[in-house]
């Protein structure tokens, strides 16, 4: 069986990393105009570094959760049995990679990877970003930032993305809200080509109706039980 899996912003709550659309959810507390915007890195820099800086640091002290644990057992155990697992995360943090999943797309980008505007270098980075960090590449100031996705932009290989998506047998959604597009169109794309959708999720998204099958709990608790179930079938 080959699954496209897409994670969310949920899949990494127990982990400790917040959620975006909850209660207090980091787009409830802040606007997401003035934080994560190409126009707001022009006219803020500073406000944009200090909102990632925090969120880096959160990151690092964070830790993988039951859910990326069992992933990344679905990955090594669809392999074993001649299928494949496509791990899709909107999600910017490294726990996925930390658990032991060995592909993953991150189409909303990578937190702990910096990007320079000037020179369009790509590295992996831990500490704070400010306007006075030089690009190691270019030597220039001002340019570097994280390298996530922010509103108005792109998200990162959708071409792969939409490959595996229609070659997939299951497509099932996990910990997202399912309001940001393109990824908030992957189960209407996978059901119009027949492929059969599961959602997993604390509670019934606003997609919910889309979905063949839904699957509600905490992600630590409702994947590793739905993994169980995959690889024992
Ligand atoms: P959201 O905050 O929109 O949705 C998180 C979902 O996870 C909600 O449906 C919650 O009910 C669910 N949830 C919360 N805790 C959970 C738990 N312990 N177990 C399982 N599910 C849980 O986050 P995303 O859907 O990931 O993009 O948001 C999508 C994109 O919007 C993000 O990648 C980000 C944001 O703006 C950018 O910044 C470009």
């Amino acid at each position: 069986m080959n699954i496209f899996a897409l994670t969310g912003a949920g899949v990494s709550a127990e982990s400790g990393l917040g959620t975006f659309r909850d209660k207090d959810g980091l787009w409830t507390r802040f606007d997401p105009m003035k934080l994560a915007t190409p126009e707001a890195f022009v006219h803020n820099p500073d406000e944009v570094h200090a909102f990632y800086n925090l969120r880096r640091q959160n990151l690092l002290s964070a830790e993988p959760n039951a859910a990326h644990w069992a992933l990344a057992r679905l990955e090594t155990g669809l392999a074993e049995r001649g299928g494949s697992l496509f791990l899709c995360t909107q999600n910017i943090d490294d726990l996925h990679e930390r658990a032991g999943s060995r592909q993953v797309i991150h189409m909303h980008g990578e937190l702990l990877k910096a990007r320079c505007t000037a020179c369009g270098g790509i590295m992996p980075w831990r500490e704070d970003l400010g306007t006075e960090v030089l690009c190691p590449s270019c030597r220039r100031s001002g340019g570097m930032r994280p390298h996530v996705v922010w509103f108005g932009e792109m998200p990162l290989e959708m071409d792969a993305i939409y490959d595996a998506l229609l070659g997939a047998d299951l497509f099932v959604s996990i910990g997202t809200s399912g309001s940001v597009y393109p990824a908030a169109g992957f189960v209407s794309e996978a059901r119009g080509h027949g492929i059969r959708t599961c959602e997993i999720n604390l509670e019934p998204s606003d997609n919910a109706r889309q979905f063949d099958e839904g699957r509600y709990g905490p992600a630590g608790e409702a994947v590793p039980a739905w993994v169980e179930q995959v690889l024992t079938s």
